[in-house]
């Protein structure tokens, strides 16, 4: 019993001595860490620390599915000072350095009981106890350091407790990475000491603690109190040691190799991993004090940092369109028991993989013949197996994905089917004739997705029995990895419709954005420009190699003309086309592409495109392309003006999206260029890039570029709008 009273933190003391610290933040439904349970968790420590009665201490938490997320990030994101942020880290890592001296220094071990998210701070606390039991629960526990996908980097200890007890490559591949673990492969590589069912998680974590108790800190036992337990109890005198068995010349060998390959990764846009990088290098080259040193010396500029700022949005966005249901109505979504997908191509087929495998849901493919039927089931088949492999499913579970999906060449079952996904040709007639045989097949409540990459829905929807049941749903290639769906709402569109295909793009787990219908929607339209604008440089004798390498260095994963060849150069130009119908002289597609095509460029898909291809591997350009387009590839701008041309076109056509009322908010507009089209996240998206260059700034260089290139840059209202009144368009 205790007279500890605590706002965010339910304590017990119990009759042999464990005290209980159950994290518990008052008001949530996950802990974060930020002043309120970070005050109250130091009181308990300290109160743990004056009371001679307790000899042992479990730290677990009150939640549900959780044990602490990590820091909390609103609060992160408002800090602005270096010096503030440097003393609430000192704070912290002095708080934690007190969790790890109550084991090593009062002979109070302290056991870590984990069950759900232990992330960022929650495994920086995790790793100041003396032991870690986690939940075996592989889908709700996990742990890790995802600092790094913030734009910052742990720095409460993580950087140089994490290489002392897993060893410093594996703790580099966590850290650099951001990556989270599952408590399998947390207990192979020593991250936790123990994982058992969540249902006695406690009672093993207080047992453990008072066996740890019994052991002392001199000795070590066997059986079922196994070694490695104990010597974690040990910590650091034995991890210090851990750290200093790898020799300087294979410390400086890796070391070396993890910066290449970070660099690889990163292009050197983002601060974080090397800092990183840096500060588990110094606590293991200079010992623990530099170690924690430099971590809040990099922590401190990373917080407040535009990277960071950006990442943050980012989290925050992304949180906000989880509740976002698409409409402003309250009508309730219905039920989705049954799905249909119209084609088993590419899209048809990863659609009804992503169903299957993600949203448990049984899905029919309809294909014309035979030949197609085989093709969907054989993608969805491919998907799969792909899982089992990576064992991310059990093979006994494959089987039961597999029978999800079935196919066929006719409309059977059709008429239970709740939502129809249409993945047929880009072609208009073809859809609208799928409009009116699925109306014929299926009820008044089914609904008519649209899966076309350009076509507007209202088209589609022409002469339908049933326009409010149609809308479109357009996923990104390959669907079962790219995380974006935009869907596709018509003047006509029910919102129960907007609500049931929102709340079943969320349940195939994808982040779901809802934009107004139009040509090319959002994303086709703000890729567009980007990939025009290529035709254009190729056309003045800029070269392929050039124009890649500058974007790739923007940020992009890949460059714009590499792009190019994996969409195809037929789509390209076809999309062109359509654009230029819809938006005219803005959106013209440059003549090149039909000299390309005339020389039958189509790209990766007939191993002829702006690049060479050997057994549909990429090799370097293919020289003779600068024949077919007839130019010499002479010309050398400098990278910042091949950007200036590239994203600030990109960047425009978003504004005017938004401007036209395509785009809701501009939250959406960064979500989906960075989710559906790899815009660069410490960009924050072209949105959140205006407000950092200022949107002074833009107007300022479009209309330099209008100037020297033409009309296609004129800036759109709303940028000289936000211009001239010193407005931001995310804050
Ligand atoms: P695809 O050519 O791989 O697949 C189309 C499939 O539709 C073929 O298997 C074909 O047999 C089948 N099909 C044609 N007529 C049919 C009919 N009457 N009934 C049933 N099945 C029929 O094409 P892909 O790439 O899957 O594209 C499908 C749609 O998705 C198009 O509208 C495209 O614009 C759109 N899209 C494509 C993306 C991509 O990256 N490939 C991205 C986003 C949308």
């Amino acid at each position: 019993m205790t007279d500890l009273k605590l706002k965010h933190i339910k304590f017990d003391v119990d009759a042999d001595g464990v005290a209980t610290v159950l994290l518990d933040k008052k008001g949530e439904a996950f802990n974060s860490l930020g002043p309120d349970l970070g005050d109250d968790l130091f009181a308990a420590i300290e109160h743990i620390e004056g009371n001679d009665e307790i000899k042992a201490v479990v730290i677990g938490s009150a939640k549900k599915d959780n044990f602490l997320s990590g820091a909390d990030i609103r609060w992160l994101k408002s800090l602005d000072d270096p010096a503030e942020a440097a003393e609430m880290l000192e704070a912290a890592q002095d708080g934690y350095m007190r969790i790890e001296k109550l084991a090593t220094e009062l002979g109070k071990p302290v056991v870590a009981a984990i069950h759900g998210a232990c992330l960022g701070g929650g495994t920086e606390l995790a790793l100041a106890c003396s032991m870690r039991i986690a939940s075996n629960d592989e889908k709700k526990t996990q742990l890790g350091q995802p600092e790094v996908k913030l734009g910052l980097i742990p720095a409460a200890g993580g950087t140089q407790r994490l290489p002392r007890l897993v060893g410093v490559a594996a703790a580099l591949d966590l850290i650099l990475t951001g990556r989270t673990v599952r408590p399998r492969r947390a207990l192979k590589m020593g991250l936790i000491d123990e994982a058992c069912p969540k249902e006695v998680l406690l009672d093993i974590a207080k047992k453990r603690a008072l066996e740890a108790v019994a052991a002392g800190p001199d000795q070590e036992t066997d059986g079922e109190n196994t070694i490695g337990r104990i010597r974690s109890f040990l910590a650091p005198a034995h991890l210090q040691q851990l750290a200093l068995e790898e020799n300087p010349v294979g410390r400086r060998l890796l070391f070396s190799k993890a910066e290449e390959a970070m660099l690889a990764e990163t292009k050197g846009n983002y601060p974080a991993p090397p800092a990183a990088l840096r500060a588990v290098k110094t606590g293991i080259d200079e010992g623990l004090d530099a170690g924690y040193a430099a971590e809040i010396d990099e922590f401190k500029e990373l917080v407040v940092s535009p990277e960071a700022k950006a990442l943050m949005s980012l989290f925050f966005a992304t949180q906000d369109l989880k509740k976002d249901r698409g409409t402003d109505s309250d009508v309730a979504p219905r039920p989705v028991a049954r799905t249909a997908v119209l084609g088993g191509g590419l899209m048809g087929g990863g659609i009804a993989a992503v169903n299957a495998t993600v949203a448990d849901t049984p899905t029919r493919i309809k294909e014309i013949d035979e030949a197609g039927v085989g093709r969907g089931l054989a993608y969805v088949g491919g998907v799969v197996n792909k899982q089992v492999k990576r064992r991310r499913l059990k093979p006994r579970d494959a089987a039961k994905r597999m029978h999800l999906v079935t196919a066929t060449t006719d409309w059977s079952g059709f008429e239970k089917v709740d939502l129809v996904i249409e993945a047929v040709f880009e072609d208009l007639d073809l859809k609208r004739e799928m409009v009116q045989q699925v109306e014929a097949v299926t009820g008044p409540e089914t609904i008519f997705a649209s899966n076309t990459s350009s076509i507007p829905i209202a088209l589609i929807a022409e002469g339908a029995q049933r326009p409010e049941n149609i809308i479109g749903m357009h996923y990104f290639s390959p669907v079962e990895k790219m995380p974006l769906l935009e869907i596709i709402v018509t003047d006509q569109t029910a919102d129960w419709v907007t609500a049931t295909a929102v709340a079943f793009g969320k349940k195939q787990g994808k982040t779901v954005i809802v934009v107004n219908d139009g040509t090319g929607f959002y994303t086709s339209r703000f890729v567009a420009p980007y990939m025009n604008e290529v035709g254009y440089l190729l056309e003045e004798g800029v070269s392929v190699e050039d124009i890649d390498a500058a974007m790739v260095d923007w940020g992009f994963p890949v460059g714009p003309a590499q792009l190019i060849d994996e969409v195809g150069i037929d789509v390209a130009a076809k999309v062109g086309k359509v654009m230029r119908e819809a938006f005219g002289d803005r959106l013209v597609a440059p003549a090149g592409f039909d000299k390309l095509l005339a020389d039958d460029r189509m790209g990766r898909k007939n191993g002829r495109g702006l690049y060479l291809y050997e057994d549909g591997k990429r090799q370097g350009v293919d020289p003779t392309v600068y024949d077919t387009l007839g130019v010499t590839p002479e010309t050398k701008l400098a990278p910042s003006e091949i950007q200036d041309r590239l994203a600030l076109h990109m960047v425009n056509e978003a504004a005017l999206c938004l401007e036209e009322g395509i785009l809701r908010s501009a939250r959406d507009g960064d979500i989906g260029a960075m989710f559906g089209l790899a815009f660069p996240p410490f960009l924050g998206g072209p949105f959140s890039y205006v407000d950092k260059l200022g949107p002074g700034v833009v107007v300022e260089r479009l209309t330099r570029l209008a100037d020297s290139h033409g009309d296609r840059y004129q800036p759109a209202g709303i940028l000289v709008e936000h211009a001239n009144e010193e407005k931001l368009f995310r804050g």
